[in-house]
């Protein structure tokens, strides 16, 4: 059987790209919240053999299994790992790409402004922690032996924005919010070393296009396969 990820954010650039590439190598359970990941998964393969007796092994064959969800909900966190566990009874690996990316504004404004700092702060920091938490506590926690053989790791996708301070305006809640995930990565490994789960974190510089996309692609599946812990990788070759 092929290991078990978890990706969050899989209808943005990085998530489908995470999707086209792992999916060979890993049973996936993609999380969307609104953009539909275009990948193929149990949304096509009923409607293709709706009226075929073997409907439901195709259904179990599907590369990408779509999850809906709003992280910020608590509920849905808890539903995200309930519903992967009760499809696969395991969970080996978890890449946080969900992100609130936008720039919002200046901290000047911050009085007039609505509460986009805590949401900020929660999707992009504390979301990626709850997810782990979550799975330690369902699984991860009772199966030291399972998380080493199955090489179990979170990878938390950062930025460099959470490493330098830049003049573009707006950015600070962004760059702190990613500074945040980047020590809670630091905490989480300490944390989860005795269980044998390795975390990580990646801070990409900005990618638009298809190659620079696939290049952190993967560097986060090269930290899935490898071996460290606690290392926030900031170069992507
Ligand atoms: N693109 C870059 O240049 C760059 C550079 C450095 C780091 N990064 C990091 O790389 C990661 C992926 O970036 P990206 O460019 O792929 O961003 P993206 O295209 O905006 O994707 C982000 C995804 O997060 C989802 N999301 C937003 N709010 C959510 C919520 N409340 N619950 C669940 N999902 C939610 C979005 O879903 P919706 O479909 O609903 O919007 C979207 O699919 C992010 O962590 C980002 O900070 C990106």
């Amino acid at each position: 059987m092929k290991p078990v990820c978890l990706i969050t954010g899989a209808g943005g650039r990085l998530g489908q790209d995470l999707c086209h590439a792992l999916q060979e190598d890993y049973e996936l359970v993609a999380t969307y919240r609104s953009t539909i990941p275009n990948i193929p998964s149990q949304f096509q393969r009923p409607l293709e053999g709706a009226d075929e007796p073997e409907n439901e092994s195709a259904l179990s064959d599907v590369p990408a299994y779509l999850v809906q969800a709003d992280l910020t909900c608590r509920e849905d966190v808890k539903r995200v790992v309930e519903v992967t566990l009760a499809r696969y009874g395991r969970i080996d690996a978890l890449i946080n790409a969900a992100a609130d990316i936008k720039f919002h504004g200046n901290l000047r404004d911050l009085w007039q402004a609505d509460d986009y700092p805590q949401s900020q702060m929660l999707l992009n920091s504390i979301v990626p922690m709850q997810l782990a938490s979550a799975i330690y506590q369902y699984c991860w926690k009772d199966q030291p032996d399972e998380n080493a053989r199955w090489n179990r790791s979170v990878v938390n996708v950062s930025s460099i924005s959470g490493l330098y301070v830049y003049e573009e305006r707006g950015q600070a809640f962004y760059g702190v919010s990613k500074a945040a995930l980047n020590m809670l990565t630091l905490y989480l490994s300490l944390e989860l070393a005795p269980y044998s789960v390795r975390v990580n974190a990646i801070c990409p510089s900005r990618f638009t296009g298809m190659a620079a996309t696939r290049r952190v692609t993967e560097t986060i599946r090269n930290l899935l396969t490898g071996d460290s812990t606690g290392t926030i990788v900031t170069k992507i070759p």
